[in-house]
């Protein structure tokens, strides 16, 4: 199978399948406990259809959309994902880079292999860096004031990872940070071997947000642990206020879920929210940003950019989130299959087959801008 027989989604998962070791690709591909919150991100869009007009006069389509102050000529984002030099070799750079050629936000995560100030450099599209509160206070104001600097236009914190999700398949392969398999899984490493060739004859691997502050030369830890032991379960409303302030441009929460907390994210001067349960990857059994997404929008949706992430793999999920009121949506396993299975190319092939997805889609809608999509356009089934 090559990068140009990759047509969806799950060409391109198949594909990283077949070229990453199986513990690596566990950690993409898996979730939390049964994975049911995992499985039902992308089921909940089937629960409505969308319903087009026609006779409208299609030919020019414009995608674009602003969010947090930033213009982007595409409704979706590639949301920050950590540790993506694992995935590929060229990681972070791969899809910053895609995301610049479709002129759309792209994120650094604080887990992140590649350092922010360097693809900030290299790119001039928005960027956002996604955060963790670290129970190390000096360690969250450096990199606050790192991001400053840098010329970051967007800080994203996440709100859904107090404490580490139970991700099974994980355990199992024994998957961490810096490696430590369990036999089964080292076997896993030993079939596949282009990847560790790879891995080798490239530059060693970092996490270079944090490697001022962290030692990680203690020994390996799987994600989970990591975010038990090194993020501050003590972090509330008050410390986020202060980060809004500290921050003083565009702060955005991702992980926000209740009408509650999208309420008190708007009074504390937040730009934006992110509905999302971390792609099922933290609290099994919660709702998928798809269903509470009404629900949000119809709360605080004239004061703050809402949007969302979670089992996004079609033009159509796309259209149906944003005529729910959605300003964007953000993308992780969707690009990270990609990534995994073709470096660069395989970003900016999957991004363009979903641009192209939704400018059909669009005409097929009978709209040729985002703001004509609306609830008008959906109807959802009972059940
Ligand atoms: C994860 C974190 C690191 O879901 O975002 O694995």
């Amino acid at each position: 199978m090559r990068l140009t027989q990759c047509h969806n989604f799950h060409d391109f998962r198949r594909l990283a399948r077949r070229r990453l070791p199986g513990p690596i690709f566990d950690y993409i591909d898996g979730a939390a406990d049964d994975e049911t919150t995992h499985r039902r991100n992308s089921a909940s869009f089937e629960h409505c259809d969308l319903l087009p007009n026609v006779l409208r006069g299609v030919q020019d389509v414009d995608l674009s959309v602003t969010i947090m102050g930033q213009k982007l000529a595409l409704p979706f984002y590639c949301s920050p994902t950590a540790l993506q030099r694992l995935f590929h070799h060229e990681g972070e750079r791969a899809v910053a880079a895609a995301a610049a050629s479709y002129g759309t936000m792209f994120g650094v995560s604080s887990l992140g292999t590649v350092s922010l100030e360097e693809l900030r450099k290299a790119h001039d599209t928005p960027q956002v860096y996604q955060f963790y509160f670290h129970r190390d206070r000096g360690l969250n104001r450096a990199m606050m004031q790192r991001a400053k600097d840098a010329g970051v236009e967007v800080m994203m914190l996440t709100v859904d990872s107090i404490t580490g999700g139970n991700r099974e398949r994980d355990l199992r392969t024994g998957f961490s940070i810096p490696f430590r398999l369990t036999p089964a899984g080292m076997l896993q490493f030993a079939i596949k071997p282009m990847w560790g060739i790879q891995y080798v004859s490239h530059e060693k691997f970092r996490l270079p947000q944090l490697e001022e502050h962290v030692d990680m030369s203690g020994g390996a830890m799987s994600i989970g642990r990591y975010f038990t032991e090194m993020l501050d379960p003590a972090m509330n409303w008050d410390d986020v206020a202060e980060m809004v302030r500290t921050w003083n441009g565009p702060f955005c929460l991702k992980g926000i879920m209740s009408v509650e907390d999208a309420r008190r994210a708007v009074d504390i001067g937040c730009a934006g929210i992110v509905l999302s349960n971390h792609g099922g990857r933290q609290l099994d059994g919660s709702r998928s940003a798809f269903d509470q997404l009404a629900e949000i929008v119809d709360a605080v949706g004239d004061r703050i950019d809402v949007m969302m992430d979670g089992g996004i793999q079609r033009g159509t999920h796309i259209l149906k989130a944003l005529s729910l009121g959605a300003k964007a949506v953000g993308l992780g396993r969707y690009y990270l299959y990609p990534l995994a299975a073709a470096g660069r190319p395989g970003v900016e092939r999957a991004l363009g087959l979903l641009r192209a997805e939704l400018v059909r889609d669009m005409k097929l809608m009978g709209c040729t801008s985002i703001s004509q999509l609306s609830r008008a356009n959906l109807r959802f089934r009972p059940g």
